[in-house]
Protein backbone atom coordinates (compact mmCIF):
# COMPACT_ATOMS: atom_id res chain seq x y z
CA UNK A 1 0.00 0.00 0.00
CA UNK A 2 1.27 3.54 -0.47
CA UNK A 3 2.52 5.30 2.03
CA UNK A 4 -0.23 8.22 1.73
CA UNK A 5 -3.20 7.83 1.03
CA UNK A 6 -6.56 9.62 0.77
CA UNK A 7 -10.35 9.84 0.98
CA UNK A 8 -12.16 12.95 -0.87
CA UNK A 9 -14.47 13.44 -4.02
CA UNK A 10 -12.51 16.58 -4.56
CA UNK A 11 -11.26 16.74 -8.21
CA UNK A 12 -8.57 19.09 -7.51
CA UNK A 13 -6.83 17.43 -4.71
CA UNK A 14 -4.60 14.84 -6.99
CA UNK A 15 -3.50 17.67 -8.87
CA UNK A 16 -2.77 19.08 -5.19
CA UNK A 17 -1.02 16.50 -3.97
CA UNK A 18 1.17 16.25 -7.24
CA UNK A 19 1.87 20.09 -6.97
CA UNK A 20 3.05 19.20 -3.36
CA UNK A 21 5.49 16.97 -4.69
CA UNK A 22 3.33 13.81 -2.66
CA UNK A 23 2.38 10.96 -4.47
CA UNK A 24 -0.89 9.49 -2.91
CA UNK A 25 -3.29 7.00 -3.64
CA UNK A 26 -7.00 7.37 -3.70
CA UNK A 27 -8.89 5.14 -1.56
CA UNK A 28 -13.03 5.10 -2.21
CA UNK A 29 -14.53 5.29 1.23
CA UNK A 30 -15.55 1.15 0.89
CA UNK A 31 -11.88 0.78 0.63
CA UNK A 32 -10.70 2.77 3.86
CA UNK A 33 -13.50 1.19 5.97
CA UNK A 34 -11.53 -2.10 5.58
CA UNK A 35 -7.89 -0.13 6.62
CA UNK A 36 -8.47 -1.45 10.25
CA UNK A 37 -8.10 -4.96 9.38
CA UNK A 38 -5.33 -4.87 6.80
CA UNK A 39 -1.65 -5.41 7.77
CA UNK A 40 -0.78 -3.17 5.38
CA UNK A 41 -2.18 0.35 6.18
CA UNK A 42 -0.75 3.44 5.00
CA UNK A 43 1.46 5.94 7.23
CA UNK A 44 -1.15 8.90 6.65
CA UNK A 45 -4.60 8.65 5.65
CA UNK A 46 -5.82 12.18 4.58
CA UNK A 47 -9.54 12.24 4.55
CA UNK A 48 -11.96 15.17 3.45
CA UNK A 49 -14.70 15.57 5.81
CA UNK A 50 -16.07 18.83 3.91
CA UNK A 51 -19.01 20.11 4.22
CA UNK A 52 -20.38 18.15 7.05
CA UNK A 53 -17.91 17.86 9.45
CA UNK A 54 -18.67 14.69 10.64
CA UNK A 55 -16.57 11.88 11.68
CA UNK A 56 -18.30 8.40 10.33
CA UNK A 57 -18.25 5.64 12.99
CA UNK A 58 -15.72 4.21 10.75
CA UNK A 59 -13.31 6.44 11.45
CA UNK A 60 -12.88 5.89 15.00
CA UNK A 61 -12.69 1.82 14.68
CA UNK A 62 -9.81 2.51 11.71
CA UNK A 63 -7.79 4.67 14.08
CA UNK A 64 -8.26 2.49 17.15
CA UNK A 65 -7.66 -0.50 15.18
CA UNK A 66 -4.24 1.05 13.65
CA UNK A 67 -2.93 3.87 16.29
CA UNK A 68 -0.12 3.97 14.29
CA UNK A 69 -1.73 5.67 10.92
CA UNK A 70 -1.68 9.35 10.95
CA UNK A 71 -5.24 10.83 10.32
CA UNK A 72 -5.18 14.32 8.35
CA UNK A 73 -8.93 16.04 8.19
CA UNK A 74 -9.54 18.46 5.72
CA UNK A 75 -12.19 20.86 6.53
CA UNK A 76 -13.39 24.22 5.39
CA UNK A 77 -12.81 25.36 8.70
CA UNK A 78 -11.05 24.69 12.24
CA UNK A 79 -13.57 24.58 14.77
CA UNK A 80 -12.78 24.16 17.84
CA UNK A 81 -15.38 21.75 19.34
CA UNK A 82 -15.11 19.49 16.05
CA UNK A 83 -11.17 19.31 16.49
CA UNK A 84 -11.55 18.39 19.89
CA UNK A 85 -13.67 15.27 19.43
CA UNK A 86 -11.24 14.61 16.48
CA UNK A 87 -8.64 14.64 18.72
CA UNK A 88 -9.84 12.60 21.31
CA UNK A 89 -10.20 10.04 18.36
CA UNK A 90 -6.28 10.17 18.02
CA UNK A 91 -6.37 12.08 15.29
CA UNK A 92 -3.30 14.02 14.42
CA UNK A 93 -3.90 17.24 12.09
CA UNK A 94 -7.18 19.04 10.85
CA UNK A 95 -5.97 21.03 7.38
CA UNK A 96 -8.72 23.73 7.52
CA UNK A 97 -9.11 25.64 3.26
CA UNK A 98 -7.36 26.73 1.48
CA UNK A 99 -6.01 23.50 1.14
CA UNK A 100 -2.82 24.97 -1.00
CA UNK A 101 0.05 22.63 -1.77
CA UNK A 102 2.22 24.12 0.88
CA UNK A 103 -0.42 23.65 3.40
CA UNK A 104 -0.73 19.83 2.54
CA UNK A 105 2.85 19.41 2.12
CA UNK A 106 3.71 20.98 5.54
CA UNK A 107 0.83 18.65 7.46
CA UNK A 108 1.91 15.77 5.90
CA UNK A 109 5.67 16.58 6.64
CA UNK A 110 5.03 17.11 9.91
CA UNK A 111 3.47 13.77 10.83
CA UNK A 112 6.57 11.56 8.91
CA UNK A 113 9.29 13.58 10.14
CA UNK A 114 7.46 13.64 13.97
CA UNK A 115 7.53 9.41 13.31
CA UNK A 116 11.39 10.28 13.12
CA UNK A 117 11.71 12.76 15.91
CA UNK A 118 14.42 11.20 17.63
CA UNK A 119 16.31 10.39 15.48
CA UNK A 120 16.45 13.91 15.73
CA UNK A 121 19.31 16.14 16.98
CA UNK A 122 19.00 19.39 18.90
CA UNK A 123 18.16 22.63 17.33
CA UNK A 124 18.62 25.91 19.75
CA UNK A 125 17.11 28.98 17.93
CA UNK A 126 18.52 32.46 19.06
CA UNK A 127 16.06 35.22 18.49
CA UNK A 128 17.09 39.13 19.57
CA UNK A 129 14.13 41.05 21.32
CA UNK A 130 15.53 44.07 19.08
CA UNK A 131 18.94 44.67 17.44
CA UNK A 132 22.11 44.63 18.68
CA UNK A 133 21.05 42.38 22.26
CA UNK A 134 23.71 40.03 21.29
CA UNK A 135 21.99 37.47 19.36
CA UNK A 136 24.78 36.82 17.15
CA UNK A 137 27.88 36.67 20.19
CA UNK A 138 24.95 34.11 22.16
CA UNK A 139 24.53 32.11 19.04
CA UNK A 140 28.63 31.86 18.04
CA UNK A 141 29.47 31.04 21.36
CA UNK A 142 26.73 29.14 22.31
CA UNK A 143 28.02 26.66 19.08
CA UNK A 144 31.49 27.51 19.90
CA UNK A 145 31.33 26.17 23.63
CA UNK A 146 29.68 23.27 22.52
CA UNK A 147 32.14 22.46 20.02
CA UNK A 148 34.56 21.47 22.71
CA UNK A 149 31.68 19.77 24.87
CA UNK A 150 29.31 17.81 23.05
CA UNK A 151 31.29 15.17 21.28
CA UNK A 152 30.28 15.84 18.12
CA UNK A 153 30.82 18.97 16.11
CA UNK A 154 27.61 21.27 16.19
CA UNK A 155 26.42 23.42 13.24
CA UNK A 156 25.73 27.13 13.41
CA UNK A 157 23.21 28.33 10.77
CA UNK A 158 23.17 32.02 9.93
CA UNK A 159 19.36 32.35 8.96
CA UNK A 160 20.34 36.39 7.98
CA UNK A 161 20.03 35.71 4.16
CA UNK A 162 22.58 38.31 3.58
CA UNK A 163 24.44 40.07 5.80
CA UNK A 164 24.66 38.29 8.87
CA UNK A 165 27.71 38.11 10.57
CA UNK A 166 28.25 35.14 12.44
CA UNK A 167 30.40 33.78 10.09
CA UNK A 168 32.84 36.99 10.92
CA UNK A 169 32.49 36.14 14.80
CA UNK A 170 33.60 32.32 13.84
CA UNK A 171 36.73 33.88 12.10
CA UNK A 172 35.39 31.92 8.82
CA UNK A 173 35.42 32.92 5.22
CA UNK A 174 33.01 30.45 3.92
CA UNK A 175 32.49 29.72 0.53
CA UNK A 176 29.12 28.86 -0.28
CA UNK A 177 25.92 30.16 2.25
CA UNK A 178 22.66 29.73 3.23
CA UNK A 179 21.61 31.60 0.01
CA UNK A 180 22.75 28.63 -1.98
CA UNK A 181 20.97 25.96 0.37
CA UNK A 182 17.96 28.01 -0.23
CA UNK A 183 18.07 28.48 -4.16
CA UNK A 184 18.82 24.75 -4.01
CA UNK A 185 16.42 22.99 -1.70
CA UNK A 186 15.26 20.45 -4.61
CA UNK A 187 18.59 19.48 -3.98
CA UNK A 188 20.11 19.83 -0.95
CA UNK A 189 20.21 16.42 1.07
CA UNK A 190 22.38 15.46 4.09
CA UNK A 191 25.28 14.90 2.17
CA UNK A 192 24.81 18.09 -0.26
CA UNK A 193 24.12 20.51 3.29
CA UNK A 194 27.82 18.79 4.64
CA UNK A 195 29.26 20.25 1.14
CA UNK A 196 27.58 23.75 1.92
CA UNK A 197 29.17 24.24 5.73
CA UNK A 198 32.62 25.53 6.94
CA UNK A 199 34.64 23.98 9.48
CA UNK A 200 35.53 26.93 11.81
CA UNK A 201 38.61 27.23 14.38
CA UNK A 202 36.67 26.62 16.93
CA UNK A 203 35.24 23.13 15.80
CA UNK A 204 32.10 23.79 15.04
CA UNK A 205 31.01 24.28 11.41
CA UNK A 206 29.08 27.27 10.15
CA UNK A 207 26.06 27.88 6.94
CA UNK A 208 26.95 31.39 6.72
CA UNK A 209 24.86 34.68 5.59
CA UNK A 210 25.41 35.67 2.11
CA UNK A 211 28.45 38.11 0.99
CA UNK A 212 26.11 39.12 -1.78
CA UNK A 213 23.51 41.85 -1.26
CA UNK A 214 20.22 39.92 -1.85
CA UNK A 215 16.67 40.20 -1.47
CA UNK A 216 15.13 36.52 -1.06
CA UNK A 217 11.76 35.94 0.14
CA UNK A 218 11.85 32.99 2.42
CA UNK A 219 9.22 30.95 3.13
CA UNK A 220 8.70 29.39 5.97
CA UNK A 221 8.53 25.30 4.51
CA UNK A 222 11.75 25.85 2.94
CA UNK A 223 13.16 27.16 6.37
CA UNK A 224 11.62 24.25 8.02
CA UNK A 225 12.84 21.47 5.61
CA UNK A 226 16.92 23.34 6.05
CA UNK A 227 16.44 22.88 9.86
CA UNK A 228 14.84 19.58 9.62
CA UNK A 229 17.47 18.32 7.37
CA UNK A 230 20.13 19.54 9.61
CA UNK A 231 18.55 18.30 12.52
CA UNK A 232 19.32 14.83 10.96
CA UNK A 233 22.92 15.68 9.99
CA UNK A 234 23.94 17.06 13.30
CA UNK A 235 23.46 16.39 16.89
CA UNK A 236 23.30 19.84 17.84
CA UNK A 237 22.66 23.06 15.60
CA UNK A 238 22.64 26.38 16.70
CA UNK A 239 20.29 29.23 14.91
CA UNK A 240 20.82 32.74 14.12
CA UNK A 241 17.53 33.78 13.64
CA UNK A 242 16.69 37.46 11.94
CA UNK A 243 13.85 38.23 14.04
CA UNK A 244 12.27 40.79 11.42
CA UNK A 245 11.42 37.70 9.13
CA UNK A 246 7.88 36.16 9.74
CA UNK A 247 8.60 33.43 7.61
CA UNK A 248 11.38 32.14 9.99
CA UNK A 249 9.44 32.58 13.23
CA UNK A 250 6.50 30.55 11.43
CA UNK A 251 9.70 27.73 10.95
CA UNK A 252 11.01 27.07 13.95
CA UNK A 253 9.51 23.37 14.76
CA UNK A 254 12.01 21.84 14.76
CA UNK A 255 13.90 23.69 17.44
CA UNK A 256 14.03 22.12 20.67
CA UNK A 257 14.97 25.63 22.22
CA UNK A 258 13.89 28.73 21.05
CA UNK A 259 16.16 31.28 23.67
CA UNK A 260 15.00 34.96 23.40
CA UNK A 261 18.10 37.28 24.33
CA UNK A 262 17.10 40.56 25.71
CA UNK A 263 19.06 43.33 27.54
CA UNK A 264 17.55 45.37 30.17
CA UNK A 265 16.82 48.37 28.08
CA UNK A 266 13.66 49.35 28.52
CA UNK A 267 12.80 49.19 24.88
CA UNK A 268 14.25 45.66 24.54
CA UNK A 269 12.42 44.36 27.46
CA UNK A 270 8.99 45.34 25.15
CA UNK A 271 10.11 43.58 22.45
CA UNK A 272 11.11 40.96 24.60
CA UNK A 273 7.58 40.68 25.53
CA UNK A 274 6.03 40.58 22.34
CA UNK A 275 8.37 38.07 20.70
CA UNK A 276 7.78 35.67 23.43
CA UNK A 277 4.00 36.47 23.34
CA UNK A 278 4.31 35.43 19.78
CA UNK A 279 6.26 32.65 19.87
CA UNK A 280 4.74 31.38 22.72
CA UNK A 281 1.09 30.99 20.96
CA UNK A 282 3.11 29.01 17.93
CA UNK A 283 5.22 26.66 19.98
CA UNK A 284 3.80 27.12 23.40
CA UNK A 285 6.38 27.89 26.82
CA UNK A 286 7.85 24.75 27.26
CA UNK A 287 10.90 25.32 24.65
CA UNK A 288 11.09 28.86 25.88
CA UNK A 289 13.81 30.53 27.01
CA UNK A 290 14.45 33.79 28.33
CA UNK A 291 18.26 35.18 28.19
CA UNK A 292 19.30 38.67 29.71
CA UNK A 293 22.33 39.82 28.44
CA UNK A 294 25.26 42.32 29.28
CA UNK A 295 23.22 42.19 32.72
CA UNK A 296 23.89 44.34 35.13
CA UNK A 297 21.70 43.71 38.65
CA UNK A 298 22.33 47.42 39.36
CA UNK A 299 20.70 48.09 36.08
CA UNK A 300 17.10 49.90 35.24
CA UNK A 301 14.88 46.94 35.03
CA UNK A 302 15.34 43.78 37.42
CA UNK A 303 16.00 40.43 35.84
CA UNK A 304 12.71 39.98 38.63
CA UNK A 305 10.84 41.90 36.63
CA UNK A 306 11.48 41.13 33.09
CA UNK A 307 10.54 37.77 34.31
CA UNK A 308 7.19 39.60 35.27
CA UNK A 309 7.13 41.52 31.96
CA UNK A 310 7.71 38.58 29.78
CA UNK A 311 5.56 36.17 31.66
CA UNK A 312 8.53 33.62 31.72
CA UNK A 313 11.20 32.64 33.93
CA UNK A 314 14.73 34.12 33.11
CA UNK A 315 17.13 31.25 31.90
CA UNK A 316 20.14 32.68 32.38
CA UNK A 317 21.68 35.96 32.56
CA UNK A 318 25.35 37.08 30.86
CA UNK A 319 27.31 39.51 32.21
CA UNK A 320 28.64 42.78 30.04
CA UNK A 321 32.12 43.32 28.76
CA UNK A 322 33.02 45.46 26.74
CA UNK A 323 36.30 44.85 25.81
CA UNK A 324 36.46 41.08 25.49
CA UNK A 325 33.60 41.12 23.55
CA UNK A 326 35.35 43.46 21.35
CA UNK A 327 38.65 41.67 21.43
CA UNK A 328 37.01 38.63 20.11
CA UNK A 329 35.03 40.25 17.18
CA UNK A 330 38.92 41.76 15.88
CA UNK A 331 40.59 38.63 16.13
CA UNK A 332 37.48 36.67 14.81
CA UNK A 333 38.35 34.28 17.81
CA UNK A 334 34.21 33.28 19.73
CA UNK A 335 34.68 34.72 23.55
CA UNK A 336 34.00 31.08 25.16
CA UNK A 337 38.00 30.28 23.41
CA UNK A 338 39.51 32.81 25.98
CA UNK A 339 39.35 32.47 29.88
CA UNK A 340 37.07 35.49 30.77
CA UNK A 341 34.22 36.06 33.40
CA UNK A 342 32.12 36.38 29.73
CA UNK A 343 33.55 33.32 28.51
CA UNK A 344 32.57 31.04 31.49
CA UNK A 345 28.84 32.98 31.49
CA UNK A 346 28.43 31.97 27.63
CA UNK A 347 29.99 28.25 28.26
CA UNK A 348 27.47 27.45 31.34
CA UNK A 349 24.93 29.09 29.13
CA UNK A 350 25.57 27.17 26.13
CA UNK A 351 25.04 23.93 28.86
CA UNK A 352 21.68 25.11 29.81
CA UNK A 353 20.21 25.37 26.57
CA UNK A 354 21.25 22.07 25.51
CA UNK A 355 19.72 20.41 28.79
CA UNK A 356 16.83 22.43 28.45
CA UNK A 357 16.74 21.14 24.68
CA UNK A 358 17.39 17.32 25.93
CA UNK A 359 14.07 17.63 28.41
CA UNK A 360 12.16 19.31 25.98
CA UNK A 361 12.69 17.11 23.13
CA UNK A 362 10.09 14.45 23.88
CA UNK A 363 7.48 17.17 25.01
CA UNK A 364 6.69 19.19 21.46
CA UNK A 365 2.85 19.73 21.82
CA UNK A 366 1.04 18.20 18.42
CA UNK A 367 1.01 20.13 15.63
CA UNK A 368 -2.72 20.40 15.61
CA UNK A 369 -3.20 21.70 18.98
CA UNK A 370 -0.57 24.64 18.46
CA UNK A 371 -1.54 25.77 15.11
CA UNK A 372 -5.25 25.80 16.60
CA UNK A 373 -3.84 28.24 19.17
CA UNK A 374 -1.92 30.07 16.32
CA UNK A 375 -4.94 30.78 13.90
CA UNK A 376 -6.97 31.72 17.02
CA UNK A 377 -3.89 34.74 17.79
N1 LIG B 1 27.92 40.37 27.01
C1 LIG B 1 28.42 41.37 26.26
N2 LIG B 1 29.25 42.29 26.78
C2 LIG B 1 29.74 43.30 26.03
N3 LIG B 1 29.46 43.48 24.75
C3 LIG B 1 28.65 42.59 24.14
C4 LIG B 1 28.09 41.48 24.86
N4 LIG B 1 27.33 40.76 24.00
C5 LIG B 1 27.41 41.40 22.81
N5 LIG B 1 28.19 42.49 22.89
C6 LIG B 1 28.50 43.45 21.80
O1 LIG B 1 27.31 44.05 21.37
C7 LIG B 1 27.35 44.32 19.97
C8 LIG B 1 26.14 43.72 19.29
O2 LIG B 1 26.21 42.30 19.40
P1 LIG B 1 25.57 41.32 18.33
O3 LIG B 1 25.79 39.95 18.83
O4 LIG B 1 26.04 41.65 16.97
O5 LIG B 1 24.05 41.74 18.50
P2 LIG B 1 22.76 41.36 17.57
O6 LIG B 1 23.10 40.12 16.82
O7 LIG B 1 21.67 41.17 18.56
O8 LIG B 1 22.52 42.55 16.71
C9 LIG B 1 28.66 43.74 19.48
O9 LIG B 1 29.59 44.78 19.40
C10 LIG B 1 29.04 42.75 20.58
O10 LIG B 1 30.42 42.58 20.68
MG1 LIG C 1 23.06 39.77 14.77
Amino acid sequence: MSQISFVSNDERLPEIFKAAGIKAAKLTEAEAKTLGRTSDAPAVLVLDVRPHHQLAPWVTDVQKKQPNLAIVLIVSTLDARFILEAMRTGIKECLPEPITPQALDEAVRRLVVGEQRERAGHVVAFIGAKGGVGTTTLAVNTAAALAKTAGSPPLLIDLHVARGDAALLMGAEPRFSVLDAFENLHKVDESFLSGLVEKTQSGAYVLASSARPVNVATSPTATRTLLELAARRYRITVLDVPRTDPAMLEALDPATVIAVVTSQELSAVRGAAATVATLRQRYGSQRLRVLINRYDKNGPVSAKDIAKVVGEPVACTIPSDYRVAAEAINVGRPIVSEDSRLGKALRSAAAELVNAGKATAEEQPSGMLSRLAWRRA
